[in-house]
């Protein structure tokens, strides 16, 4: 059993999707705290619902990107939480959240990176007209989507996609992934080797048995 701390701004049809496999006992984790940087934020009343433990940090109140995640790795060490998943979380995190939980923050980005990083990665694949389109879980780290990735899910582009389309199908394998990646931490599964050559990347490692995505 792993305990979870989930950060969020938007709808958290991601977080639902982690509360949902944790019901399913497909995910042998607890998740400790929902945060959000935004008061009204839909993903606040999903885990109101669904009896978890929520706390607002407004990031407008702090002096900078360090004071408020000091606010936020607070209340996850409060609550005991081992790792932390960023579900839809879009605020830049510092060295002050990393440094807390190395190696045990997790994001899922709506492309297949390091293709089309940051905001509106969906319109960033309709623009570019690339043929396959899809998510990534990584690890976090200082930059910008840029950090160690765990899993990938691929999905087609379709000539008659739009952002809504392409986002949805995109979406629909996040809900997969994200908790069956988690699954993954929860179970040991998940390390990490330095890079093997001088300003190389350091690559995830899943042992066992890793299902087709
Ligand atoms: C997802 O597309 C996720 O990949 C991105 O933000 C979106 C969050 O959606 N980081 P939701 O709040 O989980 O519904």
């Amino acid at each position: 059993m792993i305990v979870l701390g989930v950060l969020v701004s938007g709808s958290g049809t991601n977080l639902q999707a982690i509360l949902d496999a944790i019901v399913a006992r497909t995910l042998d984790a607890r998740i400790a705290v929902v945060v959000s940087n935004v008061a009204g934020a839909a993903a606040l009343d999903r885990a109101r619902a669904a009896g978890v433990d929520t706390v607002v940090v407004d990031h407008g109140a702090f002096a900078d990107r360090a004071a408020f995640d000091a606010a936020v790795v607070l209340a996850l060490r409060e609550r005991g939480v081992e790792a932390v998943v960023l579900a839809g979380f879009m605020r830049l995190v510092t060295t002050v959240l990393l440094d807390a939980f190395p190696m045990r923050v997790v994001n899922i980005h709506p492309g297949l990176l390091p293709s089309f990083p940051g905001i509106h990665a969906q319109r960033q694949a309709l623009e570019y007209g690339v043929r396959v389109a899809g998510c990534t879980v990584h690890f976090v780290d200082t930059g910008t989507d840029t950090g160690p990735v765990i899993a990938q899910a691929a999905v087609p582009v379709h000539d008659d996609d739009d952002e809504a389309t392409l986002g949805a199908r995109i979406l629909a394998r996040e809900h997969d992934l994200l908790p069956r990646v988690l699954q993954w931490i929860a179970e040991g599964r998940v390390s990490i080797d330095p890079p093997s050559t001088p300003g190389g990347r350091a690559r995830v490692r899943v042992r066992g048995h890793v299902q087709a995505l």
